[in-house]
């Protein structure tokens, strides 16, 4: 494994701490899922014990390195030139449910650039990291976007809409249209972090989601450039810059993918 840089060693080290933890409380829900109170607050304090985790040990390491992370929001909010990007639970539902899908994903991010990032699915083991210039990794092995050209023959992946988007009618029509335009069903997986690693190691073709949040793809961002993909925020109207719309590819079906999306330009 190729971590040699000390951030991404940084990380590693963090996200290797906070899945132990997670793990052992993705084994609880599996217990409280089939009990009548359900896993609802369990599942919310799990999320921010493993959050926990990864800032004790980033702070350690960089005590004025900023923060931006799901639940714990802004810390350091001066630095603005270094900052820690970071989902501690990516496909919370997915957790929630007992379904072993889900990430940690840690990025870093100096003067508004994504330099390094590491994604880990503790459940498959897979780890996937990257650090610019040095290509993209999952586990011991290099990893390359597809070679497919086209749209008709990709898998393609997406999520949402959220059931309080104010775009749900568009997000569905976007659905139908691209559904209309290839031979295999759109896979939906719940994690956005996970799908877009999908697409930098092959496995899929393409991602699209609008409404994403910056740290549900901060980390993806680098290793799927690492890999060969293209990566874009698409009508960038969106006052919150938390706020993304996405389109992640093997760069190939990138243009093809875009025109379904923005097609009817309804913002
Ligand atoms: C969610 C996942 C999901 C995506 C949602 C995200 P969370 O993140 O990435 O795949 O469809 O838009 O909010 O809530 O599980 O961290
Ligand atoms: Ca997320
Ligand atoms: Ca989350």
């Amino acid at each position: 494994m190729r971590l040699n840089s000390p951030k991404l060693n940084l990380i590693y080290k963090a996200c290797m701490k906070a899945s132990k933890s997670l793990i052992r409380d993705f084994g609880e829900v599996e217990k409280l899922q089939v009990s009548s109170k359900g896993p609802g607050d369990f599942v919310s304090s799990a999320d921010k014990r493993t959050e926990k985790i990864i800032i004790n040990e980033l702070l350690n390491a960089q005590p004025d390195y900023g923060i931006l992370s799901e639940e714990a929001g802004v810390i350091n909010e001066k630095n603005k030139s270094n900052r820690w990007i970071i989902d501690p639970i990516d496909g919370t539902s997915n957790f929630l449910n007992g379904i072993p899908h889900f990430s940690i994903s840690i990025g870093y991010e100096e003067n508004n650039e994504i330099k390094c990032g590491l994604i880990f699915d503790p459940i498959k083991n897979e780890l996937f990291f990257a650090e610019k210039g040095n290509g993209a990794f999952m586990n011991n092995s290099r990893i390359r976007v597809s070679k497919k050209k086209s749209l008709k023959n990709s898998i393609l992946a997406t999520g949402g809409p959220k059931f309080n988007s104010k775009k749900k009618n568009l997000i569905l029509e976007e659905y139908v249209e691209i559904s209309k335009k290839i031979d295999t069903p759109i896979r939906k997986f719940g994690s956005a972090s996970l799908d877009i690693v999908n697409v930098a190691c092959g496995r899929f073709d393409g991602f699209w989601q609008r409404e994403l949040n910056y740290w549900d793809i901060a980390a993806a961002e680098i290793i799927l450039k690492e890999s060969g993909g293209y990566i874009e925020n698409f009508e960038l109207q969106e006052k919150d810059l938390n706020k993304k719309n996405i389109i992640a590819s093997n760069s190939l079906i990138h243009t093809d993918l875009l025109s379904l999306i923005t097609k009817k330009n309804i913002v």
